[in-house]
């Protein structure tokens, strides 16, 4: 069954007394989740360690980093490798985030790289794709989304796309309190999964969970997530409110 996450991207919001009360209200409040739900908390790196500390007893709580190098290891000064935090027991990634892209010039090229070292070294790539608002308004969604697949993903054999999670997040409802319609998540959802299929067939393509991003809330989560091929979400404003996180977690279907 396919897995069903609500992710908290934290961006470079909170400092470390607030980042732990965060998570501490959190894990003090009783969250049924089924066996196939996960929650994913996208932290800063310096806070990796004490949060997963935090969340030890919480076996659906996880974390991940937001980033990590595209290079093994050596002399890339103020970079992270994938192979560090899995030594600090880290299992998720995010990769190719639209701010990343925009701000750090983070080509597919790139993000194929990270995507490598994230999976030689046991680690699942969140790997985000979604199209600008000039996109959008012409119509070149589908061919965006497909290109940014086509060269970060595409090289991957079937066993490994399985071990990946993709977040469609258009950049035009990032942060801006601009959600994309229901209809527009799943219609973009949908077709990412008939890209997977087309290139590694309908069992690999069923099994890779397809979250959501952008403006999500704890008002507009649960229509969201209950699009077929909305696998949850990831989450940015809304994740550094507790009771909001709290509501978002409970939206993911069952
Ligand atoms: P937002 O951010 O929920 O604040 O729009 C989502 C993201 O950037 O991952």
């Amino acid at each position: 069954m396919r897995k069903q996450i609500a992710a908290a991207n934290w961006k470079m919001n909170l400092n470390l007394p607030q980042a732990t009360s965060l998570v501490a209200d959190i894990c003090s409040t009783p969250i049924d989740l089924e066996e196939n739900q996960r929650v994913i908390f996208a932290v800063p790196f310096p806070y990796l360690v004490s949060i997963n500390q935090m969340i030890e007893t919480r076996d659906k709580f996880l974390t991940a980093a937001q980033n990590c190098s595209d290079k093994k290891s050596g002399a890339y000064t103020g970079e992270v490798s994938a192979e560090m935090l899995h030594s600090i027991n880290v299992g998720y990634c995010i990769v190719g985030h639209s701010e990343r892209r925009e701000y750090f010039g983070e080509t597919n090229f790139v993000l194929r790289e990270k995507i490598n070292q994230c999976l030689d070294h046991d680690i699942c790539p969140i790997f985000c794709c979604g199209e600008a608002l000039p996109v959008r308004e012409r119509g070149g969604q589908n061919e965006l989304v497909e290109l940014q697949l086509n060269e970060s993903l595409f090289h991957l054999k079937a066993d490994q796309l399985t071990k990946i999670i993709i977040a469609y997040e258009p950049v035009w409802a990032i942060g801006t309190g601009k959600t994309a319609t229901a209809t527009q998540a799943q219609e973009m959802h949908a077709y990412i999964r008939w890209l997977l299929k087309n290139q590694y067939g309908e069992s690999a393509a069923e099994l890779v969970p397809i979250l959501y991003g952008g403006s999500v809330k704890a008002g507009n989560a649960k229509e969201l997530f209950d699009c077929d091929d909305v696998d949850g979400g990831l989450v940015g404003g809304a994740s550094l409110v507790p009771a909001d996180f709290i509501k978002i977690i409970r939206s993911l279907k069952f």
